[in-house]
């Protein structure tokens, strides 16, 4: 129910972080991967084969929408044709006042987070209504459902992640495909490092954890190996927390 040996992936932002802990974690599943991401780290990637499964590496930018689907092209190309795994990792984020952002930033912010996610599920689509079966998984945030602070772009981005997610549900369950995301919390990763080494917002989030500590890369991979899986074949549309419980206070 849980195996997903053979299946082939393609991973966006893979280069570090959560993507990077989904290479590693489905690599060891048995998963051939083609990982896109705009920095040079990716190249460094097939250093993590443990075992026969390729891990691809593509560096490419989805934020040059002219070049979107040929970098897709080449993802697919690595991969034989078949893809059965999306996962749109790559985002970005800019904490600042809302009241100091500029538009440019704004539209970066969105057009990464949001339209390069809708660009590539359409393309993964097509081959996975072809084959009647496909995972696509995008990443919200805990800030899709509450607030965010300074990151008003970032929270109105993943805001749209989850009705991006529930509106290609809707049309794609039909054919196989169920899309879903992911709602990761406060992770100990980079994006999170200011947060983390400011002592004052640091004790803020330390008390809004019910778990009582910052999630880990490895605790967003086990919810995407599931969402992955046949176990996961009736759930589409949804937005599931990885947050240590900070959304049920
Ligand atoms: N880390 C967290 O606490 C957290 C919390 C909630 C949601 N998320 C979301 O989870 C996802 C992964 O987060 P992360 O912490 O691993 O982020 P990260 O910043 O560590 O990694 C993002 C990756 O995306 C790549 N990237 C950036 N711009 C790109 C572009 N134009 N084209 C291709 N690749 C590009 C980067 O090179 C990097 O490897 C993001 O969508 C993020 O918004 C993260």
């Amino acid at each position: 129910m849980f195996d997903i040996t053979g299946k082939h992936a393609i991973i966006t932002g893979g280069a570090q972080g959560l993507g990077k802990a989904m290479v590693k974690g489905f690599h060891q599943a048995g998963v051939e991967l083609a990982v896109i991401d705009i920095s040079d780290e990716v190249f460094n990637l097939p250093e993590l084969e443990v075992n026969d499964c390729k891990i691809h590496p593509i560096k490419g930018d989805l934020l040059d929408f002219d070049s979107i689907e040929k970098i897709f092209n080449e993802a697919l190309e690595k991969l034989n044709g078949r893809v059965d795994i999306l996962i749109n990792s790559a985002g970005l984020i800019k904490r600042m006042p809302a009241k100091e952002f500029d538009i440019e930033v704004w539209n970066r912010i969105m057009s990464l987070n949001v339209l390069s996610v809708f660009e590539l599920s359409k393309h993964a689509a097509l081959k996975m209504k072809e084959q009647q079966a496909g995972k696509i998984i995008n990443f919200g945030s805990i800030v899709s459902v509450i607030g965010a602070y300074h990151s008003s772009a970032y929270s109105a981005s993943k805001g749209g992640v989850v009705q991006l997610t529930k509106s290609l549900s809707n049309e794609w369950a039909q054919y196989g495909i169920q899309v879903n995301a992911i709602a990761p919390g406060y992770m100990e990763t980079t994006m999170n490092s200011d947060l983390k080494g400011d002592p004052v917002r640091k004790k803020q989030v330390d008390e809004r954890i019910p778990a009582k500590r910052w999630g880990t890369p490895e605790d967003v991979c086990g919810v995407a190996l599931f969402l992955s899986s046949p176990a996961s074949d009736y759930v589409s549309g949804t937005l599931l927390p990885v947050d240590g419980g900070v959304l049920g206070r």
